[in-house]
């Protein structure tokens, strides 16, 4: 009995200093959406229910180890036992009624994370090796590079992905959705604190997935008004040429691979690419006028441009030849 009460006492030390030891970790970024809040609380229930097993499992392990080892000189066997049913049916019940109980809360849970506010609003969500575009179909169906959203207002995510498996993951709004070509898989996220985040990719998804990262910016109603205005106005100013093929780029992730400004990403830049001399990968080399860009755009694999031979090959695009004229137009403005 005297062992007994030691090892309680003990186990409920140890379970508390581990939950506490975990608790001081920080190991959770900032909490910034509605969604983060029910889910937080459930894992902080399951911190103390693994803090408590953790404790239940080594304390009596070491206990015995160190109480019940044998005495020097002593070589009888150890006493025989045979099963103590009690015992037995107690570590059967007890689990079953945790993860019954775990059950019915991450359910209950769920449905709190997916509540519907039928004023949410609605953004197109475009995932693609290896960037993220945002389309705010509520707003004149202008697009952004990075996902502004106004505190305290649910937003519904639609989000397609125009080639392989991606993941929406803001770490601050804890939820995290795949997006799978093809469909279109959904999100609701309510916004709760104003800051700057980062959405990030969280599936291996290429050679450049480390860096499918935009920026996310949550800010008081007043100040997204003031952005969708001026997205707007831009959107409306952008239907010359250029602008349109500037949209075009943002729009299917070219600048994901194609830098404007002389950086090296998985393609060539586009900076001072048209007029330039390019070194083929076959050795020979060509000038970057509009036939060999229309030819690169609408058929990737014809000339590989040297130094990008091990790159993955770019999709090729079914671009209308009046889009293949915008890009370039794009591609033009860029010395
Ligand atoms: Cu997209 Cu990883």
């Amino acid at each position: 009995m005297r062992h007994i009460i030691i090892v309680g006492f003990l186990v409920i030390l140890m379970a508390g200093l581990t939950y506490f030891g975990l608790d001081s970790a920080g190991l959770m970024p900032a909490q910034a959406s509605t969604q983060a809040v029910a889910i937080d609380w459930l894992w902080n229930l399951q911190v103390i229910a693994m803090s408590f097993l953790f404790a239940l499992i080594v304390v009596p392990l070491f206990y015995s180890l160190i109480v019940f080892r044998r005495k020097k000189g002593d070589l009888s066997d150890a006493e025989h036992v045979e099963g103590n049913t009690s015992l037995e049916i107690g570590w059967t019940i007890m689990p079953l009624f945790t993860v019954l109980a775990f059950a019915y809360l991450g359910a209950y849970n769920l449905r709190e994370i997916r509540r519907v506010d039928p004023e949410a609003m609605v953004i197109k969500v475009r995932a693609q090796q290896f960037s993220w575009n945002f389309e705010y179909p509520d707003y004149g169906g202008f697009i952004s590079n990075e996902l502004h959203l106004p505190v305290g207002r649910q937003v519904l995510l639609k989000m397609e992905s125009r080639d392989v498996i991606h993941s929406f993951w803001v770490p601050e709004f804890r939820v995290k959705q795949d997006i799978v070509p093809g469909r279109v898989t959904e999100l609701r996220i309510t916004p709760s604190q104003i800051g700057n985040y980062k959405v990030r990719c969280a599936e291996l998804c290429g050679a450049a997935h480390y860096a499918m990262e935009r920026v996310v910016v949550v800010s008081e109603a007043a100040d997204f008004s003031a952005w969708v205005q001026e997205q707007q106005i831009a959107f409306a100013a952008a239907q010359t040429p250029e602008g349109k093929g500037e949209l075009l780029a943002a729009a299917n992730g070219c600048v994901g691979c194609h830098s404007i400004n002389g950086a090296a990403l998985v393609g060539p830049t586009w900076l001072g690419l048209f007029g330039s001399q390019v070194n083929l990968a076959n050795g020979t080399s060509v000038v970057a006028d509009e036939s060999f860009l229309t030819e690169s755009i609408l058929d990737p694999a014809a000339k590989i441009v040297a130094g990008f031979e091990a790159a993955s090959p770019m999709p090729a695009y079914s671009f209308s030849q009046e889009e293949v004229g915008n890009l370039i137009a794009y591609i033009k403005t860029l010395k």
